[in-house]
């Protein structure tokens, strides 16, 4: 039985469509992708759910009241789509440490940075691009890892690296990442880990 996936966004969700197209291509086979999860309304990832086929959700943190309320929420779902392992594809909001203690291992990031560079509180989207330019690294990448209590701080699972050239905008790094980076290590990143969950390694 494959193992069943929730894909949490709140944007533009092109990772989330590099697992749709992963998908597609057979190249999840120990995983299917059954629920997306957006922390915003009218993200254009539940566009790309739709399309696919795949139950969209909104969930608002502001409607819930509270944070402990919106992880109900979302515990509630999980629950009721049976899901057994989560991938935060862009997702802006920070999980509670009680959350992340309940899915140990059960609960993937993408980062657009090779961690533990450019890591952490305060690095996201384009603020992770920029913050690399200004140190003047030559070479950046992506980082899938499991999610624990620490913003960016659980177990590496893959990495790739993407080189920075003369020119570059963050925007026009932030592309390169994706192209080089991101949308191929997050499918074969959660591919590896349905694998392990099927066989009961992990
Ligand atoms: C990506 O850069 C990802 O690494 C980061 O947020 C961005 C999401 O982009 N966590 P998208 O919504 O998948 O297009």
């Amino acid at each position: 039985m494959s193992v069943r996936a929730a894909v949490l966004v709140s944007g533009g969700g092109t990772n989330l469509q590099a697992l749709i197209d992963a998908q597609a291509a057979g190249a999840i086979p120990s995983g299917e992708i059954a629920l997306v999860v957006s922390n915003r309304a009218g993200a254009y990832a539940l566009e790309r759910a739709k399309r696919a086929g795949i139950p969209g959700i909104t969930v608002l943190k502001g409607e819930c009241g509270s944070q402990a309320a919106f992880e109900e929420r979302l515990e509630a779902l999980l629950a009721e789509y049976r899901i057994d392992v989560i991938v935060l594809a862009g997702f802006l909001t920070i999980l509670s440490a009680e959350f992340t203690a309940r899915h140990p291992g059960r609960i993937l990031n993408i980062h657009p940075s090779l961690i533990p560079s450019f890591c952490g509180e305060g690095f996201y989207g384009l603020r992770v691009h920029e913050a690399a330019l200004a140190r003047g690294v030559k070479v950046t990448g992506a980082t899938v890892h499991f999610v624990n209590e620490i913003p960016d701080g659980g177990e590496i699972i893959a990495q790739k690296a993407v080189d920075i050239l003369p020119g570059d905008t963050p925007e026009i790094l932030q592309r390169r990442v994706m192209e080089q980076a991101e949308w191929i290590l997050l499918p074969r990143a959660l591919e590896t880990v349905c694998a392990s969950i099927q066989e009961g390694t992990v």
